[in-house]
């Protein structure tokens, strides 16, 4: 039975029930996707729910593909949860060459491992997770589909007035976490164009799985009596369920040259408006810090939407979802997104 959106906010397993929800679109995607699916990179905020969601999904197809998480797994219990999801763990650091030479040459990658906070004063460590795993990665799957998770902050920072950045926009990467996402990219169209690996570069603008996420960091900030910073004046989020099934379908994407797809939800979310509104949902007073900026960070999926259809999930419901998490005391991961930051210093 399809989980409501009241019923999300009972409890973390019912939100990870949520998140692991096929639709029928994506049940079919998993009758006629040939061949095993890995993800690399999957013990993070995202790869987990995505597993389990493709999990779920090839039951409900009847398929037979494994579905390999790997991951350096440091923490206890993280390889244990992720065979109970009904994955198949591997514990394999990345940067390790012989490491990766031992993963499986499955046909369907998805490629989500990165490094982003801790980039100042540790540049070097970020472009080796961002940029030289990839130059690995793409030597050993040189005949998969990779679907490589990347970011909308690829992309020129744009006026609060703009729709956002489409596909055809050209990159202009500001700071060095950026600039080695688009070093990342960069690698997997070398792969594109020499090996003619098929990819998809997948940028993703802000997941909200309602114990992380811009929403979360604006809601809980407002909680606990602190002042909203305001320097992001506009922004674009997504519900993770989403997020994950448009990575899924991303993989029929993948081609040679690389294809490229933004991934975020159809509203310009104003940080005012949002503080406020919380300010309401949560019966608390709203103080705001700093200057509006007049450029963010700001995507237009409309070609995603176009293809794999609109959000499941609007973004009033995630701040109304979101407010509920919050005043009911639910998990939270404590990782902060950032989204705050314009300068590209992470
Ligand atoms: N979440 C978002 O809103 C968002 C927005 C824009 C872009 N993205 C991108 O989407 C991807 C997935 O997002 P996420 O939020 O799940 O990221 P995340 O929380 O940083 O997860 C990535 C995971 O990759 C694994 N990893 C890192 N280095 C590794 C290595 N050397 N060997 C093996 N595994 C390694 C880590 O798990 P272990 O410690 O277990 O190895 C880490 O938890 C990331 O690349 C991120 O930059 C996410």
């Amino acid at each position: 039975m399809q989980t409501t959106e009241t019923d999300m906010i009972k409890s973390e397993a019912a939100l990870e029930s949520a998140l692991a929800t096929p639709d029928a679109e994506l049940v079919s995607l998993f009758r006629r996707l040939d061949g095993d699916l890995i993800i690399l990179g999957a013990n993070g905020k995202m790869g987990l729910s995505l597993g389990a969601l493709a999990v779920r999904a090839r039951e409900a197809a009847g398929g037979d593909q494994r579905i390999y998480a790997v991951s350096r797994f440091s923490e206890a219990g993280a390889v244990e949860r992720a065979r109970a999801l009904g994955m198949i763990p591997m514990r394999c650091d990345l940067l390790d060459r012989s490491a990766i030479a031992q993963l499986p040459a499955v046909p369907n990658v998805l490629y989500l491992a990165g490094r982003k906070f801790g980039t100042i004063g540790s540049e070097p460590q970020t472009w080796a997770s961002n940029v030289l795993i990839p130059a690995a990665v793409g030597e050993h799957f040189p005949h998969s589909r990779v679907v490589v998770f990347s970011t909308g902050c690829v992309y020129p920072l744009m006026p609060s007035t703009s729709t956002g950045c489409d596909e055809s926009t050209p990159p202009a990467p500001v700071g060095e976490y950026a600039q080695s996402c688009m070093g990342r990219e960069r690698i997997f169209e070398y792969f594109c164009d020499s090996a003619k690996t098929a990819v998809c570069l997948y940028r993703l603008n802000y997941s909200v799985d309602l114990r992380y996420g811009a929403l979360f960091d604006i809601a809980t900030k407002i909680w606990h009596g602190q002042p909203v910073d305001i320097s992001v004046s506009t922004f674009n989020v997504v519900w993770q369920g989403d997020a994950n099934r448009y990575a899924l379908h991303a993989l029929e994407l993948a081609s040679t040259p690389a294809a490229r797809l933004n991934v975020t939800g159809p509203e310009r979310l104003q940080t005012r408006q949002v503080a406020e509104t919380f300010g309401t949902l949560m019966n608390k007073p709203v103080t705001f810090t700093g200057t509006a900026g007049s450029l963010n960070y700001l995507s237009d999926a409309s070609e995603c939407h176009r293809r794999f259809g609109a959000p499941h999930i609007s973004a009033d419901t995630l701040i109304r979802l979101q407010a509920e998490w919050i005043m009911r005391g639910l998990p939270t991961l404590d990782r902060p997104t950032h989204f705050e930051v314009t300068s590209g210093a992470y």
